[in-house]
């Protein structure tokens, strides 16, 4: 079992609940129904992440009605033995799942990665889990969950306008994301691990000027991601954003009264909600 940070958030429940947050497991399965090259790439990615299988192993193990919130590369590249093990956690338990850039990957980093790249493995990926991918909601004691595909640092006018409506009920939010969005001290983290940009969404574009030419364009937010961001950062309704995507934990605050838990790729994140 992976260790398990403890997190309590007073949000508003009418009673309170919990969850694990899980994020990046990155499975790296493959087996003779898939290609040579994947079965390679399988070898070539298991070593970078040795608590994937424990990390899938310990999300088995959790009671079947014990709410999982997942954010994102639970899988590292689309294989029929990484879907069928998505397929075998959604099926067995109360997973939310907001997707992350991995799902799509077919070999890890062979094509940049936009719209484009994510429609041709989005039906097949979309089969494994419950809830929508690009935009998901549910409530719980009082408290809407919404979770938002934004793997590739950008959001869309569909998904901006969903989580408006989501806002407009008046309940508070906690808000899943892969991708964390961009906070100073956040991406100093990133920085100070030796990365040339932030992996954040939402960056100003002065700092993604910095980044090298292919992070600065993958990275730099457009204008609907820019007005999502603010939006966020700027609505009291919204009580905490849960991300991933870095590999390691943190905690900082987004703005004084916005606090963003990132949950790394060896540890899970018990969070009771009051
Ligand atoms: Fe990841």
């Amino acid at each position: 079992m992976l260790p398990v940070i403890e997190t309590s958030l007073c949000a508003g429940a009418c009673a309170p609940f919990s969850f694990l947050h899980a994020s990046d497991t990155h499975l790296t399965r493959a087996d003779r129904r898939d290609n040579p090259m994947k079965n390679e790439l399988a070898r070539r990615r298991t070593p970078v992440f040795p608590a994937s299988e424990e990390g899938y192993a310990g999300l088995m193990a959790m009671p079947g009605d014990g709410l999982i919130v997942h954010t994102g590369d639970l899988i590292d590249f689309v294989s029929e033995a990484n879907l069928d093990a998505a397929m075998a956690l959604s099926a067995s338990h109360d997973l939310f799942f907001a997707v992350g850039n991995h799902e799509f990957s077919r070999y890890v980093g062979e094509a940049f990665e936009d719209g484009r790249y994510r429609e041709e493995s989005f039906d097949q990926v979309s089969a494994c889990f419950r809830n929508p991918l690009r935009f998901a909601v549910r409530e719980r004691n009082g408290v809407m969950l919404v979770g938002m595909d934004n793997g590739y640092y950008l959001l869309d006018n569909r998904q901006f306008s969903a989580l408006k409506r989501v806002v407009s009920l008046g309940m508070p939010i906690l808000l899943f994301l892969h991708t964390p969005l961009y906070e100073e001290k956040l991406a100093d983290m990133v920085f100070a691990e030796g990365n040339p940009c932030s992996y954040l969404m939402g960056a100003p574009e002065k700092l993604c000027f910095t980044y090298p030419p292919d992070r600065r364009i993958q990275q730099t937010a457009d204008g609907v991601t820019r007005a999502a961001y603010e939006y966020i950062l700027s609505e009291p309704l919204i009580k905490a954003v849960f991300a991933g995507h870095l590999h390691f934990d943190a905690e900082t605050m987004l703005t004084p009264s916005l606090p963003q838990f990132v949950t790394g790729k060896a540890t899970f994140r018990r969070v009771t909600v009051e």
